[in-house]
């Protein structure tokens, strides 16, 4: 669970350059296709269903088969193309570059790119069932959802690819990697706390630090974090000080308590 709310943070939130363009040509469709369905009204329902073709967004996947193709994703393809699908020496496999690629293909086109042609160093080497659940993993990283039924490889070609949208990040829980500012307090029996702290914000594990303006610009707020393990950062230097901690949140019935991966001074004093 924990891996995937931190697999999930990993989208940055870029603004999609392609997007508008694409979205407006979809636009088009759209009213073409209403066009066309007005044109058809009262004939049969068959040629009605081929002018709306099913695409990616109509959940054409299942959970448990992301599931599956992530595990392999992770060991076969992510040395290139990065755990979050950003890219490395290959492509990224999301955002801008795959709507550019692939939005407006059928799912067949992705399909057989990757089936045939990788893991680079070994194409074609996995199976068409383990190609399809990798397929899934990559949809639902696009932002797509997992619906009732495995896609299966006589769908592909019924099933139009769309851009792929940012993943919203994961709702702030138990157990959610966050980042907060707040007051370096001291609790009892030699405990820290942060105090008069802002809102836990879920951030990707892997993401790097906001810059010291970024937090320098956050407002405290009203909560309160009992700090795990702070001794090992020398907190006696900081107590009173505006902070900047990221760690793994523990929300317990009237405590929340924050492990400590991140803990940087934001300013010498916590003003009110
Ligand atoms: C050894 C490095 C390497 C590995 C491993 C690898 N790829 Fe690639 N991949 C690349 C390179 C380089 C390209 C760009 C050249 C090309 O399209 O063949 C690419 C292209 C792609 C593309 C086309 C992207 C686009 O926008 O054109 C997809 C999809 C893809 N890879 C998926 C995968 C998947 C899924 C796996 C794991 C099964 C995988 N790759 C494993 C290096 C790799």
């Amino acid at each position: 669970m924990l891996a995937a709310a931190l697999a999930g943070g990993m989208m940055d939130r870029t603004v999609l350059a392609a997007r508008p363009r694409t979205d407006k040509i979809h636009h088009g469709e759209r009213e073409l296709r209403r066009l066309s369905l007005r044109v058809l009204s009262g004939s049969s329902l068959a040629l009605a269903v081929q002018e709306n073709p099913r695409t990616v967004a109509d959940g054409v996947y299942t959970d448990a088969q992301a599931m599956r193709g992530a595990a392999v994703y992770d060991g076969e393809c992510s040395g290139c193309h990065r755990g979050d699908l950003g890219g490395a020496t290959g492509p990224p496999l999301r955002e801008q570059r795959f709507a550019r690629d692939f939005a407006g293909k059928d799912l067949k086109t992705l399909f057989t790119k990757i089936a045939t042609t990788m893991p680079r160093n070994a194409p074609a080497s996995l199976g068409d069932n383990v190609y399809l659940d990798i397929v899934a993993h990559v949809l639902k990283e696009n932002g797509f959802p997992a619906g009732p039924q495995e896609l299966a490889a006589d769908a592909l070609e019924g099933i139009r690819v769309l851009p792929g949208k940012p993943k919203p990040p994961p709702p702030v829980g138990d157990f959610s990697y966050v980042e907060v500012v707040g007051c370096l307090t001291a609790g009892p029996q030699r405990t820290w706390m942060l105090t008069r702290a802002s809102e836990p914000v879920a951030v990707p594990a892997a993401s790097t630090r906001p810059s010291t303006e970024a937090a320098t610009a956050t407002p405290l707020g009203t909560q309160t974090f009992h700090l795990l393990d702070a001794m090992a950062y020398a907190p006696d230097g900081h107590r009173g000080h505006k902070m900047y901690v990221r760690g793994l949140l523990i929300k317990l019935p009237g405590d929340q308590r924050m492990t400590i991966s991140s803990f940087e001074m934001v300013a010498p004093t916590c003003p009110e």
